[in-house]
């Protein structure tokens, strides 16, 4: 019997791009955590969807020529890839436009209006009378009330940080159509969050220790405690068509939910769909939907990123306390920060340095992802880097060169001398063989399970490294490639190898939760079932030494610092073959595909290019990349630095005192060499050969080419 029930969810990604490091990094913390919970024996049914609803996607699926309904379909199709790909063990993925949700939201909506804490109230907002619908601040710019900054957001300042109302914006426009907006009123629906009785509860369930990370409270608190401009206001739930929702119910007007109402009842959505699919009955719980959805035994979990804590620690479990049965609060909301590349954080549009398909693509190991990403984190809300030498460092040098180098050592010889069986605890102990495998591994496995519980994965892999150490003390000590020389120290180099090997089965119990897929080789190799946590320090565990082994295939190789010097060059660099639009911003070259001329923009999105005459003041070539030439460009006065893939096209000499053109305002793009500060404009088509482009006699740094 399980003792404990968990119901597990992380955060919906927006159904309108390709998943992002950040989003891989949460889904492996959680994975983690989940696999970990599996091998205690305890039930968890881990889902996750598409938060498929809102204005953004709508317009970027007009943009596309698509219905919002096809758009989000083969976006959704493509999740498959990242979650297999990256281990990933979600028992369901489903969306928030889908039958189940829209039946859940209304639901909750109608428990909701009858708790009385839904009420109407007229609002005036700015409407776009040639789109012919109302703007979120995101969509209109004019000139700052304060400071007249022009090509302001219609909420905030980027030049004096004043914070307005968008009507108070002067000469404003809509970015969608470049229309005048008119003041429009509309009748809005708005959740009382406000309520005396809806504050007291929430500060109630906050408080209740274990449930949150003290800096989550904390944050909630300071929210809920506001007081005069910073009070908490009550919660604008409703939207004017045109929507991409689901619509408020017994309205005879066309109105939609916020999709910030629907997406966390995407969670719910995505479990009845499991339920109704059959899985969640196939991963043994008996009970119906809303029975589960209801019992006191489920523990529901969400894993959840910084940004978003307000929605889920105010608007969520006031959402489900006052919509009642059969609804139930989270038990815990457990939020990580943010991961940036080479300390540079990543922007919403342009990604990180990191593509995690084309990380995939080019073969690399996603178990080294999981383990880096794993040595970094901690239960803090805190940011993390990828750093690309950490990251071999710590995959060579632990991974690799503690690990699984163990098994590497000691295989070869138990397979030629023993037959791959492994010598018994007595010999050991008889041939006076500290038996560092077993010794301390109770207080360990104690420490570690602890850790990951606690979702300190940095410091369980700091234990179990440690452990690791321990084992190849001893091998280094006992030297089996010298005992393997005298036939008289058989049984001592029987003894020291098994030592060795059953330390190596049970590092592989404690990496299981992060190396899923290295744990399933190695059950093959000891022909072992599934491992269990418990097989650490019972009496299963007890019996690796009557295993066998099969011969020894390296279970993991080291990572080569070329591919992450791959992974972070221009995709001109990479193997080709990638969907256009996940990589639009990255086509920097020209593919050779790329015969179709693109979709038309307009003279304003030409305007945002900032291209200007350069001159090559240096250039030279990048010790390790095959590819690239480190350029000095003269843009007038102002150098820049920009890695530009040309090396098989121009010796750098050539290049010297040539003027070119360049991209001046691309933001900056850490790679693995260093700072790449814009981009060299380049021709290249179906066959070889790459041309760089050249302003005709008389241009000179810095002019602008319009
Ligand atoms: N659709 C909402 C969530 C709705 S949940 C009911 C959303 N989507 S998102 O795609 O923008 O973000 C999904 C998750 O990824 C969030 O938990 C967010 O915090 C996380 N991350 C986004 N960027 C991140 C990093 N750079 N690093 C780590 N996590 C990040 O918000
Ligand atoms: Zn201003």
């Amino acid at each position: 019997m399980p003792s404990r029930r968990l119901f597990v969810t992380t955060a919906l990604p927006y159904a309108n791009g390709a998943l992002h490091i950040g989003h891989i990094m949460e889904y492996i913390q959680a994975d983690i955590w989940v696999r970990f919970q599996r091998m205690q024996g305890h039930a968890v049914h881990f889902v996750g969807a598409d938060d498929a609803h809102g204005a953004p996607i709508m317009l970027a699926a007009e943009k596309a020529g698509q219905s919002p309904e096809a758009f989000i379909g083969a976006i959704q199709a493509g999740r498959r890839r990242y979650l297999d790909g990256f281990h990933l063990s979600f028992d369901h993925w489903h969306s928030t436009h889908s039958p189940e949700n829209t039946a859940l939201s209304q639901d909750i909506y109608r428990k909701l209006a009858s708790a009385g804490l839904i009420y109407r109230k007229s609002i005036e907002q700015l409407f776009d009378p040639v789109k012919r619908m109302f703007l979120a601040d995101r969509y209109i710019k004019g000139e700052c009330p304060n400071c007249g900054a022009k090509d302001q957001y219609g909420d905030a300042c980027e030049n004096c940080s004043s914070v307005y109302p968008a009507a108070a914006l002067k000469n404003p426009r809509s970015t969608l159509s470049g229309a005048t907006p008119v003041v429009k009123s509309s009748e809005h629906h708005f959740f009382k969050l406000s309520n005396p009785e809806c504050v007291a509860f929430l500060r109630e369930w906050l408080q209740l220790p274990g449930r949150l990370q003290p800096q989550v409270v904390n944050k909630a608190w300071e929210w809920l405690a506001g007081e005069g401009d910073n009070a908490l206001g009550d919660w604008d739930i409703s939207r004017d068509p045109p929507y991409f929702g689901i619509r408020i119910p017994d309205l005879a007007e066309e109105k939609y939910l916020y999709v910030w109402l629907d997406a966390p009842i995407g969670y719910l959505a995505s479990l009845k769909s499991y339920f109704d699919a059959g899985k969640a009955k196939a991963n043994g719980e008996a009970r119906s939907f809303e029975a589960f959805l209801s019992a006191e035994d489920i523990e529901q979990v969400h894993f959840i990123g910084k940004d978003i804590i307000y929605f889920h620690t105010l608007f969520w479990p006031a959402m489900l306390r006052f919509a009642g049965a059969p609804y139930r609060v989270p038990d815990h909301v457990y939020v990580h920060g943010f991961i940036g590349v080479s300390g540079e954080k990543m922007s919403k549009s342009r990604g990180t340095g990191i593509d995690p398909l084309r990380y995939l693509e080019l073969g690399m190991n996603p178990e080294w992802l999981r383990y880096y990403i794993a040595a970094k984190l901690n239960a803090n809300v805190e940011d993390i880097d990828f750093n690309p030498d950490d990251f071999v460092a710590r995959v060579n040098s632990d991974l690799v060169g503690k690990y699984v180098n163990i098994a590497s050592r000691c295989a070869g010889f138990l397979n030629r001398h023993f037959d791959g069986a492994l010598a018994p605890a007595a010999q050991t102990a008889q041939l006076g063989f500290e038996d560092v495998a077993r010794l301390g591994a109770a207080e360990i496995e104690v420490e570690v399970r602890e850790a990951y519980e606690a979702r300190e994965f940095g410091k369980a892999l700091r234990l179990v490294m440690q452990y690791a150490d321990r084992i190849n003390q001893f091998i280094d000590e006992h030297k089996p490639w010298e005992l393997a020389k005298l036939d008289e120290q058989r049984a001592r180099l029987h003894s020291v190898c098994s030592v060795g090997m059953e330390g190596f089965y049970r590092l592989t119990i404690l990496l299981k939760p992060v190396l899923p897929s290295v744990a399933r080789a190695v059950e093959d190799f000891f022909a072992t079932p599934n491992l269990r946590w418990g097989d650490l320090c019972t009496q299963a565990g007890q019996t690796v030494r009557a295993r066998r082994i099969k011969s020894y295939t390296p279970l993991m190789l080291r990572v080569d610092a070329t591919q992450l010097e791959t992974l972070f060059a221009p995709p001109s660099e990479a193997p080709t073959g990638r969907s256009p639009q996940t990589h639009a911003e990255h086509q920097q070259h020209g593919s050779p595909k790329e015969t179709k001329v693109s979709e038309p923009i307009s003279i304003d999105d030409f305007a945002k290019l900032d291209l200007r005459v350069a001159k090559i003041q240096d250039a030279e070539t990048v010790e390790g990349a095959d590819k690239l030439l480190k350029l000095t460009l003269d843009l007038g006065g102002e150098t820049r630095t920009v890695f530009a893939g040309i090396k098989s096209a121009y010796p750098p000499e050539a290049l010297k005192g040539r003027l070119t053109v360049m991209v001046a305002n691309l933001a900056p793009r850490k790679m693995r060499f260093g700072l790449s500060e814009g981009m060299v404009l380049a021709a290249s088509g179906e066959g070889p050969g790459i041309f760089l482009i050249a302003p005709d006699a008389g241009a000179t740094p810095g002019m602008r080419v319009k």
